[in-house]
């Protein structure tokens, strides 16, 4: 297969309006891997897709083009990645008219280099997905669009939500901040923000379809900057229109994060009172050589004063084990900040070198065995404290918003707090959309289990 690099494709690919939304017959079904950014944007994908005709289908074997939504962050995601590929190309060989497709940091990241995929499309092109695919049906050529913008180029489509009572909204895109171990700055570009305009428009709009809860997504959302408006703003004009609706935002980076956005904050009963600001490390040598742009002092000042503003605000983060020339000491003060703060949760992984990055180059000397350690030793800290800050909230009421029914049962049914914990209660006459205050009664490190209070 001829591998045609877009700029030469681009002749016949330009913008087009779909020519019709009616079923073209194809089908399209697509795997999502990585954060919620890519959740997000597979929603995207699949509005730009249907409105040219396709329909997404749930069967793998009864579909015309497999797509994988993928994550470049560390090594074992693009390896999954990389397995999962084997399979389908199996599949192709039985169905040769089979479209396999790679989209997002993955693509970006590896672009040609991709062998034996029909498609190669970055997080910021996937408008040209339609025209890329007709153009694989009538060549049989590789499609490559990894063009990265400078602007936001969604603004105007309608992602493709499935049912549910929580809505993404993108509200900025890239990172600046080059973490010396990331990838994101290359897969994904520059930041840019959408138009508060734009956001508070598809706020209504999902208001109006009964939507309860929306997550204004982003990299690094404290970063949002539109005209004269920047986070905070952004966050108090969401809250002020959907005062019924619960606001969650995510990610935000400790550097970045204002005083102003916790008055925000404290100030709007329907902001969650829930932040999930990675800290990384607990070292201040450790933090320097990540280029994360604070030190640990800095960091607790920040959760001091959102403490302060709303005492019930739950912290969850990031956390990395084994950085380059990370001691036995430095790990010591990464449990020691996870002690002190007391996060309701993390997302915890072993460091995995990243090429073109600037760690890629430092002398990895932490042996991947010692970084496992340390990693487990991380996880079980943490989920004593997630297990012990749970149990102080037997006997309080919470208020909890009905998500789905348990994957258990369907005589339980699971919502959240608006501290973001996970919540069973048992079904009743309670209904998905439900708001509703629940008396805690048991706990685990990862949920909580109680009773609606009539
Ligand atoms: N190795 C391990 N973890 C990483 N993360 C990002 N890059 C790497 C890497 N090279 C983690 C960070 C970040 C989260 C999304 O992924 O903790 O906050
Ligand atoms: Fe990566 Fe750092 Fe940007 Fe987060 S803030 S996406 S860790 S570079």
């Amino acid at each position: 297969m001829k591998v045609q690099p877009f700029e030469i494709l681009n002749n016949h690919l330009t913008k087009q309006k779909p020519t019709t939304s009616k079923p073209n017959g194809k089908k399209i079904y697509i795997e999502t891997y990585g954060c919620q950014m890519n959740l997000s944007d597979t929603e995207i994908v699949m509005s730009v897709l249907e409105d040219f005709g396709y329909k997404q289908t749930g069967e793998i074997n009864n579909s015309d083009v497999i797509l994988l939504n993928t994550c470049s962050v560390r090594d074992n995601a693009e390896k999954k990645i990389n397995n999962r590929l084997v399979h389908l190309r199996s599949l192709k060989k039985k169905n040769p008219n089979m479209i396999i497709g790679i989209l997002g940091c993955m693509a970006e990241r590896l672009r040609d280099e991709l062998k034996d995929v029909d498609l190669v499309v970055g997080p910021d092109e996937y408008r040209k997905l339609p025209q890329l695919i007709e153009n694989v049906i009538e060549t049989g050529e590789k499609g490559i669009a990894v063009k990265l913008s400078k602007v936001e180029t969604y603004d105007d489509i309608i992602p493709l939500r499935k049912e549910g009572v929580s809505a993404w909204i993108s509200v900025m895109r890239g990172c600046d901040k080059f973490c010396t171990y990331c990838v994101v700055p290359f897969t994904r570009g520059r930041e840019r923000s959408r138009s508060y305009k734009s956001i508070l428009s598809e706020t209504l709009a999902l208001r109006d379809n009964n939507i309860k809860e929306i997550t204004l997504l982003g990299q690094n959302v404290n970063s949002y900057e539109y005209e004269d408006k920047k986070f905070p703003e952004l966050l108090r004009i969401i809250a002020k229109a959907v005062p019924d609706m619960r606001i969650r935002f995510t990610t935000s980076h400790p550097y970045d994060l204002s005083d102003n956005l916790l008055e925000v904050m404290a100030e709007n009963d329907n902001i969650c009172k829930y932040i999930h600001l990675p800290v990384q490390s607990g070292s201040n040598r450790i933090l320097a050589l990540m280029n994360r742009l604070y030190t640990t002092q800095e960091y607790l000042k920040i959760i001091d004063k959102a403490r302060a503003l709303m005492p019930e605000i739950a912290l969850s983060t990031d956390i990395i084990a084994g950085f380059p020339t990370e001691t036995d000491e430095d790990h010591r003060q990464t449990l020691e900040l996870m002690e002190t703060v007391r996060y309701s949760g993390a997302y915890m992984f072993a460091y995995s070198p990243r090429e073109n990055t600037k760690s890629y180059k430092m002398k990895d000397n932490v042996p991947a065995e010692l970084k496992q350690e340390r990693l487990a030793e991380i996880i079980e800290h943490q989920t004593k404290i997630s297990l012990n800050e749970n149990k102080k909230l037997i006997g309080k009421t919470k208020s909890v918003l009905l998500e789905s029914y348990s994957k258990k049962s369907s005589d339980n049914l699971l919502g959240r707090t608006d501290c973001n914990r996970s919540v069973i209660i048992p079904s009743e006459n309670y209904e998905i959309g439900d708001k509703i205050d629940v008396k805690i009664e048991k706990v685990n490190s990862a949920t909580l289990f109680g009773k609606p209070i009539k």
